[in-house]
């Protein structure tokens, strides 16, 4: 008796997008009460990308996604569906995933919004994989784009400092075979909404309102966090650590993802690490930190690829894949 394949979602190309404008600590220092120095010490951070007139969310992500169907060497036309992770829409609706529809040509597809802030692309991309081996669609566009510099209040020097602008983006078509999407596992615990949010919102203030964070507290869940959910996923596709190629975290700060490797004992040389060039750019954080890898030749076709983030809700995910 044969058995037959596993329907799996397999990344076919990545793309990313960043502002035109780049922003050291130094630009900030002059700013707010602050040094390079300690930004770079306490988060790894020393640059990032703030968007200007005309860039927007949904012109970045279309941006991503073009590079991502270059890559693939596939057509906008082809795309069933469009998943697009953000916090930080255009527009409160429609959805910017329908933006990027139309700026991208896509005929008739299903295309909708994400939100799980910086959890957001693995959320988006558990969606999208449940619903390509569904059969609602072949194709999928997975996209996490952010423009956080419009929600910051940037005279808050301990959260100013953190946070940038980009997206990423991703191609998947439902194949046969061995390489795809293995396992995803995501997690909310609403009970921590004051110690990252945003104080404002259309149903409460009428107003967009400016991101607020305890910061010590949201580092202290995240190592915990994060360490138990890439476990999780592990175990849920049968895999060992040190089977592990890559890992690619959320990059909001790099003793979280230093602490979480070495809690799972996972080397150092395996992570990917682009907090220092891009900062925290929430949804987009984690797809903007895989193109890189990608396409500076480090993670190849074939390898175990682990993606893992946390944020806002509070929540965490991570997925397991075979590149
Ligand atoms: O993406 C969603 C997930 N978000 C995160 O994962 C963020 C998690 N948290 C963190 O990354 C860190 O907690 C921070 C980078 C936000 C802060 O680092 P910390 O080592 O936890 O510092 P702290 O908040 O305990 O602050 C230490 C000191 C304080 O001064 P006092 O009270 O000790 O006198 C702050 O006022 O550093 C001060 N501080 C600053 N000093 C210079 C806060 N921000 C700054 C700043 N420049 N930008």
């Amino acid at each position: 008796m044969t058995v037959a394949a596993a329907r799996r979602a397999v990344i076919q190309g990545v793309g990313s997008a960043l502002p035109k404008r780049r922003v050291d600590n130094a630009e900030l220092a002059a700013q707010v009460d602050t040094t390079d120095e300690w930004i770079v010490e306490r988060t790894g951070i020393r640059t990032r990308y703030i968007a200007g007139e005309g860039e927007t969310t949904a012109t970045l992500a279309a941006e991503a996604c073009r590079k991502a169907l270059e890559q693939a060497g596939m057509e906008a036309g082809e795309i069933g569906l469009v998943v697009l992770a953000t916090a930080t829409p255009d527009q409160t609706f429609p959805s910017s995933a329908t933006r990027v529809q139309t700026m991208l040509g896509i005929g008739d597809c299903i295309a909708f919004d994400v939100h799980a802030v910086c959890t957001g692309f693995l959320y988006a991309l558990s969606v999208a994989d449940a619903m390509l081996r569904a059969g609602n669609a072949d194709t999928a566009l997975v996209i996490g784009a952010e423009t956080f510099s419009r929600i910051l209040d940037w005279e808050d020097r301990a959260t100013c400092v953190l946070f940038g602008d980009g997206a990423g983006a991703v191609v998947l078509k439902a194949e046969e075979g061995t390489r795809g999407i293995l396992a995803t596992r995501l997690h909310a615990d609403g009970r921590h909404n004051d110690m990252l949010y945003v104080d404002g919102g259309p149903s409460t203030t009428g107003t967009v309102g400016k991101l607020r964070m305890k910061g010590r507290e949201v580092f202290r869940h995240a190592v915990v966090n994060l360490a138990d959910v890439l476990t999780e996923v592990l175990g849920a596709a049968g895999l060992s650590a040190e089977e592990v190629d890559w890992v690619v975290p959320h990059q909001a700060n790099a003793r979280i993802i230093d602490a979480t490797a070495r809690k799972l004992g996972l080397s150092p040389e395996r992570v990917v690490l682009t907090v220092d060039r891009h900062a925290n750019t929430s949804a987009a954080s984690v797809p903007l930190a895989l193109d890189v890898a990608v396409q500076d030749g480090r993670i190849k076709q074939g390898d175990l690829v682990v993606l893992e983030a946390m944020g806002g809700g509070f929540t965490w995910g991570a997925a397991a894949l075979r590149f």
